[in-house]
């Protein structure tokens, strides 16, 4: 624990069975079910309904549920209006998808997440589409949630590998512990204020470059580098000017970060049937490697591995979304888990409200009571 920083490194605060972090040993349990067993089969609908189970009182079957959010896709398009797109395409992505979000009504229940659960899908898109000065699509409450933000987003349907593969990114970040963003949603939930509260502040600290904001630059710093043999130079510069590389580093992790390698992997299979440029898999690959060297000689005193940032910067260009719309990409993913976790935290029924330690001035005497103590 580091008590002096104000990062609360090592506090525990709060017990959840939604998901384990084992930093140590680099594996990652959503509820139950270790990461690489679900990242590759299961689709976002399946992880959510595992998320939610006995948060709400009436939860759909597996099937109901994958409905029910295809009729929240529908419910959060409807409530786009006329002049959103020349408003919103000047914001930076994440702060137009945030905006739209806080028009969504507060409450508790199960239609009021499934609204929040499924908005930044359906926003994401229209936003990315408003910026190339395109019209926004209607959802296709048919399609199961992954594919039809593809479809939302490019107008034409995913092949079922890139459908897959996006599948495979939004449960493999549906949920990690206490990260900044669940723990800022817990504690908005903890004062009563509502879900749709929750999930704003749960966007609003993902969208820091330390948190949710990384995988865009790791694609500014690839195309810095712009070829394998220029790698080890750029990032060593880059390390000694005090900067650090995106993609690397975790507060929890001290070995490889499991999300990097079910990434990899979906990654691996877009690349096979075509959806991939092969010349920017290997710089990237050679990218890592050299950053990896070069942690280890420069910071030997932390363990500085690959994190989730790293290839999710590569699926989410291969899978065509521009990089200013990651961090909406890894919120329509994460946003299960803060309803989840806030959900969670209102079934406790206590207030979050820990305490500080005075370290300022002694208050200062007033004139009077100064003259009366000599
Ligand atoms: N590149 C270079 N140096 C680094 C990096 C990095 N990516 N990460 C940490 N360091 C250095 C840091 O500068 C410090 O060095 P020194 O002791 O010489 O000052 C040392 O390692 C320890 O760093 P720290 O600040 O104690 O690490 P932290 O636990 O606060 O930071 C982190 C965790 C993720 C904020 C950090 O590793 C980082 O900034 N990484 C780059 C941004 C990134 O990839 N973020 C996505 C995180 S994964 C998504 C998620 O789960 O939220």
């Amino acid at each position: 624990m580091n008590d002096d920083d104000g990062s609360l490194e090592g506090v525990v605060a709060a017990r959840t069975v939604l998901s384990e972090v084992d930093g140590e040993a680099g594996r990652l349990v959503i509820r139950g079910h270790e990461l690489d067993e679900i990242a590759q089969r299961w689709r976002y609908e399946d992880v959510v309904a595992l998320l939610f189970e006995g948060f709400f009182d009436t939860l759909p079957p597996q099937d109901g549920l994958r409905a029910a959010i295809g009729r929240a896709r529908r419910e959060a398009f409807e409530r786009l209006q006329p002049n959103d797109d020349a408003v919103l395409r000047r914001m930076p992505p994440i702060e137009a998808v945030r905006a739209l979000m806080a028009r969504l009504p507060d409450g508790d229940d199960l239609p009021t997440a499934l609204r929040l659960l499924a908005a930044p899908a359906v926003y994401t898109a229209a936003v990315m589409r408003w910026r190339l000065g395109v019209q926004a699509l209607p959802p296709d409450e048919s399609l199961p949630h992954a594919a039809d933000m593809l479809r939302m987003l490019h107008g034409r349907a995913p092949t079922p590998v890139q459908a897959a593969a996006l599948d495979t990114y939004l449960v493999t970040v549906c949920d990690h512990g206490l990260n900044a963003s669940t723990f800022a949603a817990r504690v908005v939930a903890s004062t009563g204020a509502g879900l749709a509260s929750a999930v704003l502040a749960g966007i609003s600290a993902l969208k820091g470059p330390l948190h949710g904001g990384a995988p865009g630059p790791v694609l500014d710093a690839l195309d810095a580098i712009g070829t394998a043999a220029n790698a080890r130079a750029w990032l060593e510069e880059a390390v000694a000017g005090g900067q650090r590389l995106m993609g690397f580093g975790h507060r929890i992790y001290r070995v490889r970060d499991p999300r990097a390698d079910a990434l990899k992997g979906a990654l691996r299979k877009l690349g096979a049937e075509g959806s991939v440029n092969a010349a920017r898999f290997e710089l990237a690959e050679a990218a890592e490697q050299a950053a990896l060297a070069i942690l280890r000689e420069k910071k030997p005193g932390r363990a500085l591995e690959t994190n989730v940032e790293f290839y999710t910067a590569l699926l989410l260009e291969a899978l065509g979304f521009g990089r200013e719309s990651f961090t909406c990409v890894f919120a329509a993913g994460r946003v299960g888990g803060w309803l989840a976790h806030a959900r969670e935290q209102v079934k406790k029924g206590r207030l979050i409200r820990p305490q500080s330690v005075y370290v300022g001035p002694a208050p200062r005497k007033t004139e009077g009571e100064a003259a009366l103590a000599h």
